[in-house]
């Protein structure tokens, strides 16, 4: 679910503004000057990138450098000075994207030799290099199946309705330009007006909701008595349910937009 990953987004950037560990620097500099452009996650949306995630960028440059040492290095050098035959990664990509216009003006050799650290030391996780099963994955949600993420509570939905409800805006959007579905241009646009007040109100009730629910088990996990907890349950419920009713009224007004024919073939 791609809310998902937006959620997981979120998490991140709330846990990073709380607690800015020594570690963490390298990431807060690569937040600031470089993630404008490379996406710290796997991408779910190929065109809307504008330059090449850093997982993919890393398995480039560890192929090529194979010391920590050089890898920074090479690193540092690139982005102060971008030369199309320095490049590691394909080709294509610098075809696609067009050479790194040089950094010089926004970060230092010393931040880059931090930045390139924390890059070499998180990307790609360990299933993308490929031979060190049971790394534990790390936590940008690079890796490539479910069974090697570590074990952790699973948080729930943040609807009552967790399974069966199809994702219509999503799957909509998957479908965008699909020749069988033919969307005429009214119906893309009333599509996108129910696209942005769904995002907006699921957008505002989700952090509520997976605060309340971290608060809830942490409490709970600390031996809170239900008294203290049952009326935070009531207001948990209270606002999974607002979320609920967001996604039936995305359902609904997808459907009256779209065609009968057009419905079934979305679910099919
Ligand atoms: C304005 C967008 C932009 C910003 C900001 C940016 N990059 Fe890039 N970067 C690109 C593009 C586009 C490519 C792919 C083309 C290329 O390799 O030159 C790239 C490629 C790279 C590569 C791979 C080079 C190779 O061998 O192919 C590295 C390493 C890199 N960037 C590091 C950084 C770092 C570190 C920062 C932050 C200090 C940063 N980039 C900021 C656009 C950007």
């Amino acid at each position: 679910m791609k809310l998902k990953t937006i959620l997981l987004t979120v998490g991140v950037v709330s846990t990073l503004t709380s607690s800015i560990q020594a570690t963490e620097i390298g990431e807060v500099l690569f937040d600031a000057k470089c993630a404008s452009c490379h996406i710290k996650t796997r991408p779910s949306d190929f065109s809307t990138l504008v330059a090449p995630p850093i997982m993919g960028v890393m398995r480039h440059v560890k192929m090529q450098y194979k010391t920590r040492e050089d890898a920074v290095k090479f690193i540092a050098e690139y982005t102060l000075n971008p030369q199309r035959d320095k490049a590691v990664c394909m080709p294509q990509k610098i075809k696609r994207f067009g050479l790194m216009p040089s950094q010089k003006e926004n970060v230092s050799m010393a931040e880059l030799v931090t930045i390139g650290g924390w890059m070499y030391d998180n990307f790609p996780s360990a299933n993308l290099q490929g031979n060190q099963q049971g790394k534990k994955c790390n936590k940008y949600n690079t890796c490539k199946t479910k069974k090697q993420k570590p074990k952790k509570v699973q948080s729930s939905s943040q609807f009552l309705i967790s399974s069966g409800m199809p994702h219509m805006t999503k799957i909509v959007k998957q479908n965008w330009d699909n020749t069988v579905l033919n969307l005429s241009e009214t119906q893309k646009k009333k599509l996108l007006v129910v696209r942005g007040a769904t995002m907006q109100s699921v957008m505002h009730i989700t952090p509520q909701i997976k605060k309340l629910e971290k608060k809830i088990t942490i409490m709970a996990m600390q031996g809170e008595s239900p008294q203290k907890l049952n009326p935070m349950v009531d207001q948990l419920s209270q606002l999974k349910a607002e979320a609920t009713k967001v996604h039936i009224r995305c359902i609904y007004d997808t459907n009256n937009i779209l065609t009968k024919k057009q419905m079934e073939f979305l679910s099919k």
